[in-house]
């Protein structure tokens, strides 16, 4: 797996809150560059995965899963009986989802298709009655520029009258003001992708002028051997900001729900969930405050 010191172009190049925060870049790939991982980490998570799999199943045809990874939601979502594309840039996490599918019966195979894309310009030539991003996909957008290509990517794709639903974690104020020196160790575990038992720690910094967070993972074999850090950088939304973008980018008849009950969100909401539809295009009429760059960036 790449290691946080990387050489690009002749030049030694060290992963940082300057030099992360564009789509598709190192901070926004790493992590998934070992799949067997991230399976492992989050395994108990199911509450969105039933959530999303209800919604498929209410739905009136294929189902558009950008940022589909491994097939957490996806697989679920054709083991249900619905047909799935799944759009996703990271290699590792596509061949992971290939790999799962060999063991599926037949028609579960049948019912999945993937692309390697980046969700903010990839064009299938299909629309559908159901698009979704699920968990934190949209904190892969580090600029308004790139969440407005995504969002027109998503108004491509949605069927007249289809829904895009998405989910976000509310940004965690004591993380983003804490100290970004100390470490927050988790319980070792075995790495399913070495067998060593691994020590896990984790680092935040942020960034509050860009809204970015970089979590730092790092991962120490007890036994000895080399350590290694991969960074993940999410982009930070705050719940206004994003339905703000969201109107600004032509999506209406927006719907928010808490943590993935059909209940409107709380004060404790850890989790947000949209589900929002494109309103037809008015022709000649442009977006200024979504494409608009901030001063001085
Ligand atoms: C947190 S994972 C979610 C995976 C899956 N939906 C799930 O719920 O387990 C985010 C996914 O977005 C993908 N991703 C990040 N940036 C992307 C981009 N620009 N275009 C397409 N996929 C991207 C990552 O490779 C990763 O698989």
């Amino acid at each position: 797996m790449a290691r946080s010191r990387q050489v690009r172009a002749g030049r030694a190049w060290r992963p940082s809150l300057e030099t992360l925060g564009v789509a598709g870049d190192y901070g926004s790939l790493a992590h998934y560059a070992d799949p067997a991982y991230y399976e492992k980490a989050y395994a108990r998570r199911h509450e969105d995965v039933e959530y999303y799999v209800r919604l498929a199943e209410g739905s009136a045809g294929d189902v558009l899963e950008f940022g589909v990874g491994s097939g957490r939601v996806a697989l679920p979502i054709a083991r249900a009986g619905r047909s799935v594309v799944g759009v996703d840039l990271s290699e590792p996490m596509l061949a992971a989802f290939r790999c799962r599918l060999r063991d599926e019966p037949r028609e579960v195979q049948g019912r999945v298709r993937l692309v390697r894309g980046d969700m903010r310009a990839v064009r299938l030539r299909r629309r559908f009655p159901l698009v979704i991003a699920p968990f934190n996909t949209v904190l892969h957008l580090y600029s308004r520029q790139e969440v407005a290509q995504f969002l027109d990517c998503v108004r491509a794709h949605l069927a007249p009258g289809g829904r895009f639903v998405f989910d976000f974690c509310v940004p965690d104020l004591k993380t983003l003001a804490g100290d970004p020196t100390r470490r927050y160790g988790a319980p070792s575990f075995r790495d399913p992708a070495t067998g060593q038992i691994v020590r896990y720690a984790e680092r935040f910094e942020y960034d509050p002028m860009r809204q970015l967070l970089l979590v730092w993972m790092e991962f120490t074999p007890v036994a000895g051997g080399a350590p290694w850090t991969v960074p993940l950088t999410h982009r930070q939304f705050f719940p206004e900001e994003m339905a703000s973008l969201l109107a600004c980018n032509g999506f209406v008849d927006q719907t928010w729900f808490g943590d993935f009950r059909d209940e409107p969100p709380r004060r404790e909401s850890d989790w947000l969930v949209v589900s929002c539809s494109a309103a037809p295009r008015v022709p000649g009429r442009r977006r200024r405050l979504a494409m608009g760059a901030k001063s001085g960036s």
